[in-house]
């Protein structure tokens, strides 16, 4: 069985977060102290991915309670400052739910006077953070049945240990497909702009000593057509009740292109990342981010100065072209209904 690895520790009331902005070039933990850091590392995508960011938030505020405390804040100021809080670490990213998830939860758990309170909101970010592990390894074990030996599995972005309290769900599913003795291979699309495929999901992939060969992202299609891709194993944002997946910008033409080469799609996330309020794809808010990251790689202009660009930051693959959502609570197929 795999180690986990996760992305976030707390250590004396302190979040310290891996920094995914420097991986794999150097393994830097950043402190956190309050949760305006916690929200500028989200917002950054210091610490990214759709659990992950929720179980960090989670952190962020019980950092908040815990400063209130200290500065002797009564009732009323201390769920002003509280409610504050989560509103700005609401603020930070729109799409991955898991992140307003997470935040509801700490809503309902900030009860009572100011230090059992602050107690009580620690308490529910470890149990979050734990939880989300045990879910991703429920995953894993119920994807694994998905993959055949001697599959070649192509995954995009990192929906890994990275963007997870530990473990991963795509990458959650290749690590107990490899634990229950299948022989497998993985294709790592790079994942432009942002390059999650190439820095992170390598990383953490060839950091466990899975066969990992990276591959462009527009060479996708054409391997399926060569026969060379056995399925399609990725993460989710969110999830609207019709089984429409969110997930990082690109997921969308893999879909299109699995479809036409009847390699089978899968999704694996946890039941945090079901969003039964959004009926279908087209209510999913997406994450339009700066041009920057388009018209640089690394800080290294690749673009003419001063060149418009747009830079969604996720698209959304409508259910029918989704073989099966891998969750916690098993495998399901269309139609979907995730009651
Ligand atoms: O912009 P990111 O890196 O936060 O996007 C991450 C993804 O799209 C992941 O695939 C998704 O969050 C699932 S993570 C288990």
């Amino acid at each position: 069985m795999t180690s986990v690895f996760s992305p976030l520790r707390w250590e004396s009331g302190v979040l310290f977060l891996i920094d995914q902005l420097r991986l794999p070039r150097e393994e830097l933990w950043i402190p956190c102290r309050d949760e305006v850091e916690v929200a500028d590392a989200i917002r950054r995508m210091v610490v990214r991915g759709a659990p992950a960011i929720g179980c960090a938030a989670a952190f962020g505020v019980a950092l908040a309670a815990r400063r209130l405390v200290a500065q002797g804040a009564g009732s009323p100021a201390f769920e002003q400052g509280v409610r504050k809080a989560i509103d700005q670490l609401a603020s930070t990213r729109p799409t991955a739910v898991n992140l307003f998830w997470a935040l509801n939860e700490m809503r309902s758990a900030c009860q009572g006077p100011p230090e059992n309170a602050a107690r009580a909101l620690e308490e529910r970010a470890m149990a979050i953070w734990k939880d989300d592990v045990d879910r991703c390894l429920k995953i894993g074990q119920a994807g694994a049945e998905l993959i055949p030996d001697g599959a070649t599995i192509l995954t995009h972005c990192n929906a890994g240990a990275l963007a997870t309290g530990g473990y991963g769900t795509a990458l959650g599913v290749i690590r107990a497909a490899r634990d229950a003795g299948k022989r497998i291979r993985v294709l790592a699309d790079e994942t432009r702009p942002f390059l999650q495929g190439a820095r992170l999901t390598a990383w953490e992939l060839a950091r466990d000593k899975i066969d990992v060969t990276l591959i462009p992202d527009v060479a996708a299609a054409w391997l399926m057509r060569n026969g060379q891709v056995s399925c399609v194993v990725v993460g989710a944002d969110r999830i609207a009740a019709n089984g429409d997946v969110a997930n990082k910008i690109g997921t969308y033409p893999l879909a299109l292109a699995a479809r036409e080469h009847q390699v089978p799609f899968f999704v694996a996330a946890p039941f945090s990342t079901v969003d039964p309020s959004t009926p279908d794809g087209d209510a999913i808010p997406i994450e339009e981010r700066q041009g920057g990251e388009v018209t640089q790689i690394a800080e290294i202009q690749i673009a003419p100065q001063g060149v418009a660009a747009r830079n969604p930051a996720f698209d959304v693959t409508p259910a029918r072209l989704v073989s099966a959502i891998v969750t916690e609570q098993g495998v399901y197929r269309p139609p979907y209904d995730f009651r």
